[in-house]
């Protein structure tokens, strides 16, 4: 069975504890069922994971690299950081989707900032958990399956 990887980092895991306004009152099991029945319906698998350090969400990249059809990836904090996650990105073959939930261009000015976007396959923020199901049709799209 083909299978999409959700990855997330830092404080993802606080979803539907963080400021509501923000994020919404969801959690990130409610985005795990969500995206694993929008996917089952279309014959994918979804794996998940999620971490709060750094080195860690590498690690998911690298050995995610090649067994996957794209991987969803909300690096949280670390999209506005990260030079090894966006070494690591531009080094692998399976494409990455960069999602956020609050829209970041209407933000603080430094979250305005994406060390991520250049070296991935798109960008969708300020959907909520929409953006992860958006994130999921571009895939589906991308390979003929809807
Ligand atoms: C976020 C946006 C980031 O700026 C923030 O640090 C997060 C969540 C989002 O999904 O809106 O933790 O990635």
């Amino acid at each position: 069975m083909k299978r999409l990887l959700l990855l997330n980092g830092p404080n993802i895991n606080m979803l539907g504890k963080r400021e509501n306004d923000i994020y919404g009152e969801f959690t990130l099991q409610d985005v795990e069922e969500n995206l694993t029945n929008l996917l089952n319906e279309h014959g994918y698998e979804l794996d998940s994971q999620q971490s709060n350090h750094e080195g860690s969400l590498v690690d998911f990249l690298q050995q995610a690299n090649g067994k996957y059809e794209g991987i969803i990836f909300n690096p949280a904090a670390y999209t506005h950081t990260s030079i090894a996650l966006r070494d690591c990105i531009k080094a692998m073959e399976t494409p990455v989707i960069e999602v956020h939930i609050s829209n970041v261009h209407n933000r603080e000015a430094f979250r305005h900032q994406s060390m991520l976007a250049p070296v991935c396959y798109g960008q969708i923020v300020g959907f909520g958990l929409l953006s992860y199901r958006l994130a999921a049709h571009a895939f589906l799209e991308k390979n003929g399956e809807e």
